[in-house]
């Protein structure tokens, strides 16, 4: 595992896109899994930048997401698949047949979870997964108390994941009751992990994953275990970790 503390969410995104266009250099049908949110929306425009110049290619790559709503159309503006799609893989050139998502059924069972980790395997596995933290130290919806033996699941998601969802939801009462997740187990089993974490109200949680003893409290402290783990930061969020900027 090691972590780099940058300048600046801009710098974050310079460095995580030099990642990529390693990966996809090295590997153009890299399977490559992709979470949502504001972590990583700097990096997809950049990404879009990097594909129209030439510098990223992702036509021969495969796309999983890492977690999305449950029980709204797939053309939803706040379903993950659907801000994927607009952000990334149409720009970019993703084919159609490349990308892998949660359906629509809010029913989504133990047996569409091991599909959806056995579609993983079938590619070989994620080359490279990129991540997202939430500011309890939430990945995907693996939410605290998440177990780290967990594949691919539907979780019922909690009051305060959607309190936190209602401002985009328009109310708490639209924001979904049910959500599907890549688990911690199928994470760690990807062969990369880059997670970004940008700004002060992620610092505890940073914090928690990288000093703390792994515990189910943070669940993000599951990925330390993990030989190939890369941590970009911020100055805000590396803000409670002992050492400098690089
Ligand atoms: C959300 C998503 C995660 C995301 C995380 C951080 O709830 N379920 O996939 O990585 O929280 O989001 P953001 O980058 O917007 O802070």
């Amino acid at each position: 595992m090691r972590w780099i503390v940058l300048e600046d969410a801009r710098a974050v995104d310079a460095r995580t896109l030099s990642l990529l266009c390693g990966q996809l250099a090295e590997k153009p049908d890299s399977a490559i899994g992709y979470p949502t949110g504001a972590s990583v929306s700097g990096l997809y425009r950049e990404m879009q930048r990097a594909c129209a110049e030439g510098a990223l290619d992702l036509t021969r790559s495969w796309a999983f997401q890492l977690d999305d709503y449950l029980g709204l159309p797939l053309s939803h503006p706040q379903r993950f698949a659907h801000m994927l799609r607009e952000q990334l893989f149409y720009p970019c050139g993703v084919p159609e047949a490349h990308i892998r998502q949660f359906g629509e059924n809010p029913g989504f069972s133990e047996a569409d979870g091991r599909a959806y980790d056995a579609a993983i395997r079938a590619r070989g596995g994620l080359d490279l997964l990129l991540l997202g933290i939430g500011a309890n130290g939430h990945v995907g919806f693996n939410e605290p108390g998440a177990s780290f033996a967990a594949g691919t699941h539907r979780v019922a998601l909690s009051r305060g994941m959607r309190l936190g969802a209602a401002g985009a939801f328009g109310s708490v009462e639209a924001v979904p009751r049910y959500a599907a997740t890549m688990g911690l187990a199928s994470i760690l089993e990807a062969k990369k992990l880059v997670l970004l974490a940008m700004g002060s109200a992620k610092a505890d949680a940073i914090a928690a994953m990288l000093t703390q003893p792994p515990s189910p409290d943070c669940p993000a402290s599951a990925l330390t275990a993990h030989g190939d783990l890369t941590v970009l930061l911020d100055r805000e969020a590396a803000a409670r970790l002992p050492g400098g900027i690089e």
